[in-house]
């Protein structure tokens, strides 16, 4: 369940009008219900608990440690992708040994930080990473043990700039070369290939992947151990789909029926690596109409976030639903099928300040007629949102807040002139 829901007319963020939030806090402005990550984190622990998982939450989805540090209370490691991120997730109070460590180009010195700190688990995703591990360890005098990233090759699932094991994407090692890449490892005393890790892509939307995924990873498991290396997990990744359009991402249970009994079979520990299943529908944009306008036959209502804030859009044609924080009579609540005509809306185009034609989170939507000044929700922006913004335009990346129950607290401030040029004047 979302804690985000109309009440007369206006949106509350759990028991705090969103209005409010505006008012304290200024827009743009990333509002987080702590209810709703919390909620979906449990509902991922219940699904699996048959086979305990290690959940790592996947820090690249947004990586502000405020909710890290909600996570790692609740019992979630980290899944980080550079030296970057896992300095994040150690100061939200993760711990090397909940910690996995994905990513196809990590450097030396990443791999020493990693090394330093005890990170739990290497994702290898190529024969060089292999050895670079193998030699880093060596020279800090550890033995780092490695999950081999495979890439199942399996049909399209997502966008294609976000699906990660079709053939000839960059990421893992292919599935016919990686056992003559793991016998190379099998004697080496400075790497341990211990598990088998795979990320399907993101978000999916169906559980045929997962069960596809893990019976290509069973036999590769087998194949491992044949060959005399220690496998004890298995990681599935993320990718788990979240409600954007309506009501229609699959419950956790269901890829949890398809993980659990191949994780069962393979006596392997499960690790998953979620980001937005989490996070995703626990967060929502809010902006302010600056102007409306009529240009070319269209209408466009220009708002004060803009792809600086959420690239979504413009990066993957993604739909985000968009409603006023406070409908007019007549409209209350934003709209199931928002391809129908809805009575008291009209259709327009919702742009940011950018001086790009590809600034739009957007386009064609039917909304109720809005005025400078009026505040809208950009809902489902918790992943990925923050975490790609940019300073583009040199624009101030927006302040984010979280509520629990009636109450809320600023986790990052919003930035200033200052902060634009601080690295400058640092030199
Ligand atoms: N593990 C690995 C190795 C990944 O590459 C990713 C995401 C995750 C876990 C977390 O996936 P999630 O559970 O959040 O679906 N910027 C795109 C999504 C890129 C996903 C990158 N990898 C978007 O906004 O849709």
């Amino acid at each position: 369940m979302d804690h985000f829901s109309y009440r007369a007319r206006a949106l509350f963020c759990e028991d705090v009008p969103v209005r409010q939030l505006a008012e304290t806090y200024g827009t743009p402005l990333f509002v987080y219900s702590e209810a709703t990550l919390l909620h979906h984190l449990s509902q991922l622990q219940k699904a699996f608990a048959a086979v305990e998982p290690l959940i790592c939450y996947s820090v690249k989805t947004n990586g502000n440690i405020h909710l890290g540090r909600v996570m790692a209370e609740a019992g979630a490691g980290f899944d980080v992708t550079s030296g970057g991120e896992l300095y994040r997730a150690l100061s939200a109070g993760g711990i090397g040994d909940k910690i996995v460590f994905a990513g196809v180009g990590k450097t030396d010195a990443e791999l020493r930080y990693a090394l330093d700190t005890g990170v739990f688990l290497y994702n290898v995703e190529s024969e060089a990473e292999l050895y670079a591990l193998a030699d880093v360890a060596k020279s800090v005098g550890r033995v780092a043990q490695a999950a081999l990233r495979v890439n199942p090759d399996l049909p399209p699932k997502t966008h294609v700039k976000t699906d990660t094991s079709v053939k000839g994407v960059k990421f893992g090692l292919d599935i016919d070369t990686i056992l003559d890449v793991a016998q190379g490892v099998v004697d080496n005393p400075h790497v341990r290939v211990v598990g088998l890790h795979m990320h399907l892509g993101s978000p999916i939307l169906s559980a045929q992947p997962y069960r596809d995924g893990a019976a290509k990873g069973l036999v590769l498991i087998d194949q491992l151990r044949k060959q005399g290396h220690p496998i004890t997990v298995l990681n599935m990744g993320g990718g788990f789909g979240i409600h954007y359009r309506k009501q229609e991402a699959l419950p956790a249970t269901a890829f949890a029926a398809e993980i659990v009994p191949a994780v069962q079979k393979s006596g392997c520990r499960l690790v998953l690596e979620p980001g937005r299943f989490i996070v995703g529908n626990a967060g929502l944009l809010l902006s302010r109409v600056i102007y409306t306008k009529e240009s070319g036959g269209k209408r466009f209502v220009i708002q004060d976030a803009a792809m600086n804030d959420l690239i979504r859009p413009t990066l993957y044609d993604s739909f985000h639903r968009i409603w006023p924080v406070e409908p007019p009579q007549g409209v209350p609540a934003p709209p199931e099928d928002y391809e129908a005509d809805i009575p008291g809306t009209v259709k327009c185009d919702v742009v940011g300040p950018v001086c790009e034609s590809g600034d739009f989170l957007a386009k064609d939507r039917r909304l109720p007629p809005l005025a400078r000044g009026d505040l809208l929700a950009t809902f489902s922006a918790g992943a990925y949102g923050m975490a790609m913004s940019s300073n583009y335009n040199a624009r101030l990346r927006a302040a984010e807040v979280l509520v629990d129950g009636d109450r809320h607290r600023l986790i990052r401030r919003r930035e200033t002139y200052v902060d634009l040029v601080r690295a400058e004047l640092e030199v």
